[in-house]
């Protein structure tokens, strides 16, 4: 017999959930122009919209808040989350901001010139906007196989080096000033970089003089999984194969809501001097002063306990059996979604899910906007929408056109689990019902924020039959 496992925590707060009715819910849907972003909280039963800033506190943490020193100059708040952040990540220097994109735009800032090429495995939204804005050309760099859904893959987020070296030649390592690798790789569904792949994308970069940023939000999950499934890594600690992953780095930004187990906060690490004391000096026109740099102390005492948690193995071990929980079961029902099952989200493949829509209908929007019709469940779209536009003002069409489930850490159940895997199969049954959806209005940068639709067909229903 398989003995199962439970939550490695005790409920000590409880939050009431809304629970709308469908008539309810299909206003409240109205009412945010098909937008899952632009739905009102409380109007939400699950809200799996992300894994950011979501996380529910430990005790520990909400202890740690008491203690908070807001001091404006030299907190001691800052020394603690500086020090956590030195002994679980093994960078040197550490500024905080107030949340990743905070960190991305001064690394952004200080080292591209335009004309610069930035090379990522895969793009996240944010960081790729001010790279961008610094006038940077994003190159995609991650092995083809993450853009197959079902491509089985164990490190599906790494690096292809074949490519890195082709843009290497093409644009010389000039036009380089760092390559940014994500660990794990959000968009390609929360899939994780392999620790021999890491170790060969900074043997390559610094054999042409190229920096090594990481994008170190979700870096635990990413070390569990080299545990669990790279040779050589099963008997050691999440905590020491984190701090060898970023060995492999020169620094990296972090946003704190994630992996920190925080609602708020971030930072930009760095082991070079010259790169911090330039940093410093942006972090003070941007953030705050170095030692809050947007963080309150109390918020800087929550992430240093935050810090330290998180690469407790049983939390981390759970947090990744949480979502392979919700994941295993719709793969068991036949449900498209990408695989394997990432660390943070399962990931519907709204192209297969919704497949007599053409990516023009925006079929993830749609299915997102239905499974929240369904059953007050809020995913997020992860496909032509949040792609956005090219120069020449065309829609980016990315090969994946996903659902993004997203499981906040510590706060629900593997129940509120298996009540959205049956809201999913349901609606998979159905999905013939479910039109598409055409743009009202879209705003001129990270349009997935704010956009609005409403549904193609034409008696205006989003599912006929209902
Ligand atoms: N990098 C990655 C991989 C992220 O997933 C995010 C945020 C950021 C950077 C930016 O961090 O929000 O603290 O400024 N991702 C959230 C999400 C918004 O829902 O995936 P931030």
């Amino acid at each position: 017999m398989t003995r199962r496992t439970a939550e490695p925590y005790k409920i000590k707060s409880v939050e009431t959930l809304a629970m709308l009715t469908y008539d309810e819910r299909k206003k409240a849907l109205e009412r945010a122009g098909y937008n899952t972003f632009l739905i009102d909280s409380a109007d939400v039963y699950i809200d799996l919209l992300t894994d950011s800033g979501t996380t529910a506190m430990s005790d520990a943490q909400w202890g740690a808040l008491m203690t908070g020193d807001e001091a404006y100059a030299g907190s001691k708040s800052w020394k603690r989350l500086e020090q956590a952040v030195r002994d679980v990540y093994g960078y040197q220097y550490v500024l905080p901001t107030h949340q990743g994109r905070g960190a991305e735009n001064i690394l952004s800032q200080l080292k591209i010139n335009p004309g610069d090429y930035v090379p990522g495995n895969m793009y996240f939204t944010t960081t790729r906007a001010h790279q961008e804005l610094n006038g940077a050309t994003f190159v995609d760099i991650i092995i083809d196989e993450a853009h197959d859904p079902l491509f089985e893959h164990s490190f599906k987020g790494n690096v292809d080096l074949q490519k890195l070296e082709n843009l290497i030649e093409e644009v010389g390592a000039d036009r380089i000033p760092y390559v940014c690798v994500a660990v794990t790789v959000n968009l390609a569904g929360g899939q994780p970089v392999s620790m021999q792949n890491l170790k060969d994308v900074y043997a390559l970069c610094h054999s042409h003089g190229i920096d090594v940023m990481f994008d170190a939000t979700r870096c635990v999950e990413n070390a569990y999984f080299i545990k669990e499934r790279e040779e050589g890594h099963s008997h050691r600690s999440v905590a020491e194969i984190l701090k060898e992953m970023l060995s492999y780095s020169d620094g990296c930004t972090m946003s704190g809501k994630k992996d920190c187990l925080v609602n708020m906060g971030g930072f930009l690490a760095m082991n070079d001097e010259e790169l911090y004391t330039r940093s410093r000096e942006l972090v003070v026109v941007y953030e705050g002063m170095p030692s809050y740099g947007g963080m309150s102390g109390r918020y800087m005492e929550a992430m240093a306990v935050g810090i330290r948690e998180a690469v407790d193995d049983h939390y981390i071990e759970h947090r990744i059996g949480q979502v392979r929980h919700l994941g295993e079961q719709l793969i068991a029902a036949g449900i498209p979604v990408v695989q394997p099952i990432g660390g943070h989200a399962v990931f519907l493949d709204a192209r297969s899910f919704l497949s007599h829509l053409p990516q023009e209908a925006f079929p993830a929007q749609a299915l997102a906007a239905a499974l929240y019709l369904d059953s007050g469940v809020r995913s997020m779209e992860r496909g032509i929408v949040s792609a956005g536009r090219n120069q020449h003002g065309e829609h980016n069409t990315p090969k994946l056109e996903l659902v993004r489930l997203t499981i906040p850490r510590r706060v629900y159940t593997n129940n509120h689990m298996d009540v959205v895997a049956d809201s999913i199969i349901e609606l998979y049954n159905k999905r013939d019902s479910i039109c598409g959806l055409r743009m009202d209005y879209e705003p001129p940068t990270l349009r997935f924020f704010t956009a609005r639709f409403s549904p193609l067909a034409e008696s205006g229903d989003l599912m006929s039959g209902n």
